[in-house]
């Protein structure tokens, strides 16, 4: 056993093939995590750590919520599991009919997933078979957009837009593509740009060359995450929910970053006034302390599942996961979901989220940096690739070492691709968010 203060041998940490990570740098210094408490991690050198992303924006209310850890405890005592196939447990009623209330009107009915990614495959899955079920088997196509992050399974890279998590893995599925709307104009601005709302009549151009009889679904996140935070265009969402309608395609919005709170309101569907026709969600569910997603459609399309159904013994979809529905994330995102509405987080996000804006946007003028972007509290950072003058850019380099940089200095923020990103918990006070944007200007002024 190698004498170091996480405990770990050598091929304890070669066995392990992590997600997402540079695997060969990590284990050569690995940066462990030991346990968390509200808005902070400690390490195995017993360091305090800001928790700058929320986890992986899981974690608005903060780590090792009370009630949520009581919550689970009771449900795994009393039902650890439950067969999600053909029986059912109190609690996934109880959640489905939660979360309902939680959304726009009209959309009232909830699919049960493990994870962003699996909410993602099945919403996909659910527009195609809507389309087939009223004889229109040939609207399978799907339209996402550059810079998207759906997740990691084979319909989520085929619409996301993120090319690293595409380049390696060969054919998905049918898809093409919107533009980002990351322009030039856009730059420095403030909360949502006034400009790029044109970019959604490239829907239009895209309809006009496949046909709308061949088109599914287009799927976007109100707000891109996973690619730096990128706010919608004013009046962006409501046109391309326009031409959706026109043309007969469904609107998905993957929420998985930006439902339950992110925004400061329940989803960024009430935040921006437009309404899917399916929505994904995972991640603040639950807290981030157990596993699950969920697709919420209208009714007119579970009614049209129920409808084309067969004899009432047939399933009318058959699709689900062994996990769907598990009673323990049920417990927690019951539990979760209280801790939201009890504390009134949501609001409490629109209420800090000027004084957060502020303070971000006060970071313009440090080295390097070529653009800055936030809404609600999510904030992302665009940092000059390395070597760029030179022909030679290293766009991840920057990110990477400022990154790391904040780690040391007892801030975790995330870095991806030539982005900063924040997602600071719901329950940050605003000296903790001074003092994270203050590190953080001092180390981007720092590195070459
Ligand atoms: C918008 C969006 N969709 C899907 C996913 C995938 O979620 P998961 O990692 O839980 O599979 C993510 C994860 O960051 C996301 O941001």
């Amino acid at each position: 056993m190698k004498n170091n203060t996480h405990g770990l041998s050598q091929a304890q940490l070669d066995a392990h093939w992590m997600p997402f990570t540079s695997n060969r740098e990590f284990k050569k210094d690995p940066r462990i995590i030991i346990s968390a408490q509200g808005n902070y991690y400690t390490d195995a050198d017993g360091r305090k750590i800001f928790d700058g992303l929320s986890g992986l924006w899981t974690c608005g209310a903060g780590h090792a919520r009370p009630e949520i850890t009581e919550a689970i405890s009771k449900q795994s005592a009393t039902l650890d599991y439950s067969p999600a196939f053909q029986y059912g447990h109190t609690k996934s009623f109880e959640l489905a009919y939660r979360i309902t209330e939680l959304m726009p009107d009209s959309l009232n009915r909830v699919f049960f997933t493990g994870s962003g990614s699996e909410s993602v495959e099945t919403a996909l899955k659910i527009a195609r078979g809507y389309w087939r079920k009223q004889g229109l088997a040939s609207k399978t196509r799907f339209i996402g957009r550059a810079k998207g992050y759906h997740g990691v399974n084979y319909g989520g890279i085929s619409v996301g837009g993120l090319s690293p998590n595409r380049a390696l893995f060969g054919q998905g599925i049918e898809a093409c593509h919107l533009s980002h709307t990351m322009i030039n104009d856009n730059k420095f601005i403030k909360g949502l740009p006034n400009e790029g709302t044109y970019l959604a009549d490239e829907l239009e151009q895209l309809v006009a060359l496949h046909d709308a009889s061949t088109i599914a679904a287009v799927i976007v996140e109100p707000l891109a995450g996973s690619a730096g935070v990128i706010p919608p265009p004013v009046g962006y969402l409501k046109r391309l929910r326009e031409i959706c309608t026109k043309h007969n395609i469904l609107l998905i919005f993957d929420e998985v970053i930006t439902a339950f709170g992110r925004m400061g309101s329940n989803t960024g569907a009430e935040e921006f006034g437009v309404i899917p026709d399916l929505m994904t969600v995972a991640k603040q569910l639950t807290n981030g302390v157990i596993p699950m997603g969920a697709v919420i459609a209208k009714q007119e399309i579970y009614d049209t599942y129920m409808e084309t159904g067969g004899p009432e013994y047939m399933l009318e979809l058959p699709h689900g996961y062994t996990y769907s529905a598990h009673p323990i994330a049920c417990a927690a995102a019951l539990a979760s979901l209280d801790i939201l509405a009890k504390e009134n987080l949501p609001e409490r996000v629109k209420d800090i989220a000027p004084y957060f804006q502020n303070s971000l946007h006060g970071l313009k003028g440090c080295s390097h940096i070529t653009d800055i972007r936030n809404y609600g509290l999510a904030g992302g950072i665009t940092i000059e690739a390395l070597g760029a003058e030179q022909g030679k850019a290293e766009p991840a380099k920057r990110p990477y070492e400022i990154a790391m940089k904040m780690w040391k200095k007892g801030f975790y923020v995330r870095y991806g691709g030539d982005t900063i990103q924040l997602g600071m918990p719901f329950t940050s006070t605003l000296p903790e968010i001074d003092s994270l944007i203050n590190a953080l200007g001092e180390t981007i002024n720092e590195i070459r």
